[in-house]
């Protein structure tokens, strides 16, 4: 993908007649993006190397390496390289690194926001949590009902492509995670989906009996290893350590490890390719959550080896509430891998009726009952807007986005702790800060139109979704918190009655 610069993106995507017109940001900006531009690509053409390959990002935010040209500051360092050209520029311009970054940037943010239903009045960061609305998903819904299903009746099965959708549907997440085509199917919620790779992976090493996880991990994989435990009885246990404590704990009894890469309330990222070697090494099996990771930052399923991952699409992918889940196995056990939920869609011939359960090829045997076909519909419409981002640089702006918060608040309101990694390698695409009176601060906030949610006992979680998050999010958040807290706004009986979902 060439390295396209776009001038005149606006900071809320609004106010621009067309894409890629001159802007008041770009025109008053003080950098001359295009010189930053021709750089890249006078420098990327001398070295021959393609853009548009994923840059590692972790290793972009400890060394602040080149994205375009993918050697890192201290690579290029240890070469006796001086830095690459457009770097030497940035390190020139300091103070204008953010604008520098975002001009050579290949997605163009503000037309992904401006595909998104953001009510007026409202600065929505709780993506992490529920995706807003693709504008695309309400009319790609209704002709699911009144095209396909209205008028196709049963016969949508085939005409409208209902049965392959899990899977094609699959392969276009599977850009996003580091998979490669036919290694994801979609279907069922997460929990299930956790169950079934956990069933897969146990049986793969018949040998051990321990399930590894961590203390930090979602509370419903941890039920589902329970439950799967207590139902294979014969010694299988779930043990579960502190996050930092995984790796020394991945000794000889483990058959699998069960991890959420991003925590889903400090958003503490795991090193999936450190664990999953280390797993490896010990004759371990992995099993990762990406339910904070897809679409959230770049990950790397193939190149790290991860055996099974599972995650949801109603996050960071917009498929809206109740959107299917998704499963992933490395190619190399797909035809290994027995599904303990045996479900029809997931036999070879679902349409012979056998009455012996034989599993499909490949992905297909871990699909279990009939698709959400609206549902997928939804999904479809908030992938079409996927298709045009480069992960690499909604990592690179949401670690402009996080910083920034993290930056603003700590100057305005000291009384709130951060619970999130201070290092943005060494977390998400989520910002959480601790106060005994959380929920009530979160309910202030939300009441003057900041949505972020609570997490007990005492989580403030802010997701920061590049899609559609600008800085003038950040700054209006920033903004309002710091006055919630300043006048103790929060501090009314209203805010402090908990709701059933908080
Ligand atoms: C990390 C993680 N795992 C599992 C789940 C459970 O997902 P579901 O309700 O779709 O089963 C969630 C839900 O938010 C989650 O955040």
């Amino acid at each position: 993908m060439p390295l396209e610069f776009r001038q005149g993106k606006g900071e809320d995507g609004k106010g621009k007649k067309t894409r890629h017109g001159p802007g008041n940001q770009a025109r008053t900006a003080r950098i001359d993006q295009r010189q930053v531009a021709r750089l890249h690509r006078s420098q990327a053409r001398k070295q021959q190397k393609p853009y548009g390959r994923a840059f590692p990002l972790a290793q972009k935010a400890v060394t602040g390496g080149c994205p375009r040209i993918f050697d890192s500051a201290a690579q290029r360092r240890k070469a006796g390289k001086p830095p690459c050209a457009a770097c030497a520029f940035q390190i020139a311009h300091k103070g204008d690194s953010l604008r520098i970054r975002e001009a050579m940037m290949t997605t163009d943010f503000a037309a992904t926001r401006a595909q998104f239903h953001l009510p007026d009045g409202i600065i929505y960061l709780d993506g992490n949590s529920l995706g807003p609305l693709p504008k695309a998903a309400a009319g790609r819904v209704a002709r699911a009902v009144t095209e396909e299903w209205g008028n196709l009746l049963i016969t949508g099965w085939n005409k409208a492509g209902w049965m392959d959708q899990p899977i094609r549907l699959g392969n276009r997440i599977a850009r996003l995670i580091g998979a490669a085509p036919g290694t994801v199917v979609l279907g069922d919620t997460l929990s299930i989906k956790v169950y079934q790779a956990l069933a897969s992976a146990l049986e793969m090493n018949p040998a051990r009996r321990v399930i590894l996880s961590d203390t930090g991990n979602f509370p419903s994989d941890l039920y589902m290893a329970q439950g799967l435990c207590r139902t294979l009885g014969n010694g299988y246990v779930l043990k579960t350590v502190a996050p930092e404590e995984v790796d020394h704990a991945l000794d000889r009894t483990v058959a699998v490890t069960l991890l959420t890469e991003v925590d889903y309330r400090t958003g503490r990222r795991h090193d999936m390719a450190a664990i999953t070697a280390k797993a490896h090494a010990a004759g371990a099996l992995t099993v990762w959550d990406l339910a904070h990771s897809a679409g959230a930052l770049p990950v790397d399923l193939a190149g790290t080896g991860a055996d099974f991952a599972v995650g949801c699409t109603y996050k960071y992918l917009n498929s809206g509430p109740g959107g299917p889940a998704f499963i992933y196995v490395a190619p190399r056990h797909a035809d290994a891998a027995r599904p303990a939920l045996s479900g029809w869609l997931g036999h070879e011939e679902p349409f012979a009726f056998d009455l012996t359960y034989r599993p499909g090829g490949g992905i297909e045997r871990m699909r279990v009952g009939t698709p959400p076909v609206l549902q997928l519909a939804a999904l479809e419409a908030s992938l079409d807007i996927w298709d045009g981002v480069s992960m690499a640089d909604v990592r690179a702006r949401s670690i402009d986005l996080t910083e920034q918060f993290v930056r603003g608040v700590e100057a305005a309101c000291p009384a709130l702790v951060l619970a999130s990694p201070r290092d943005p390698a060494r977390r998400g695409s989520q910002i959480s800060f601790r106060h005994p009176q959380g929920y009530a601060i979160m309910q202030a906030l939300i009441a003057r139109g900041v949505i972020g949610d609570f997490r007990a006992p005492d989580i403030l979680r802010f997701g920061f979704t590049p899609l559609y998050t600008t800085h003038a999010d950040v700054t209006g958040a920033v903004r309002v918190l710091a006055e919630v807290m300043a006048k103790a706004l929060w501090d009314r009986p209203e805010y402090k009655m908990r709701a059933r979902v908080t």
